[in-house]
């Protein structure tokens, strides 16, 4: 099957930003080991990181039409914006997991509510980017006995 990987503004950072919070994994670092993880499993995986929310809009859109079967999904801060977003996610109906590398509900009180949590399939949060593995390991899961 086919899988998408969502990433949302300034994770094109990571490595680099506030390493502190989201550690010195890069994000191609962790797109490739995502595509090592699926295709091991027999699957395909997309990745894209856009720091613009139309474009994430637009490419959710499109996996109504492509056969995306799941979203692995970090919406970054968008999380806490975006109700365009969760409404692309709500209307494509494909199964989506919500990833965080940091806790989200150990930080800043506005950091607290998500706007993708009650959709989601679940929420993996607080393994920096371990986060992104465990999520591609239960859509995998979720995935088994279907067509590769
Ligand atoms: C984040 C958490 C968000 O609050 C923040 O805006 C991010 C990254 C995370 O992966 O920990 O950009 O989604």
């Amino acid at each position: 099957a086919k899988l998408l990987v969502l990433h949302g503004p300034n994770l094109n950072l990571l490595g680099t930003r506030e390493p502190g919070v989201y550690g010195h994994t890069t994000l191609a670092q962790i797109d490739q080991a995502l595509l090592a993880q699926a295709h091991a499993a027999g699957h395909d995986v997309e990745s894209l990181q856009s720091n613009a929310e139309h474009h994430l809009v637009d490419r959710v859109q499109a996996a109504r039409e492509d056969g995306t079967a799941f979203i692995l999904i970090n919406p970054a801060a968008f999380t806490h914006t975006s109700v365009a977003l969760r409404d692309a996610l709500a209307a494509v109906d494909v199964p989506f997991i919500e990833i965080h590398l940091s806790n989200p509900h150990a930080r800043e009180p506005f950091r607290q509510h998500s706007y993708f949590s009650d959709k989601a399939v679940g929420v993996i949060c607080g393994f920096g980017a371990d986060s992104y593995r465990y999520a591609m390991d239960a859509a995998l899961t979720r995935l088994q006995g279907t067509r590769a």
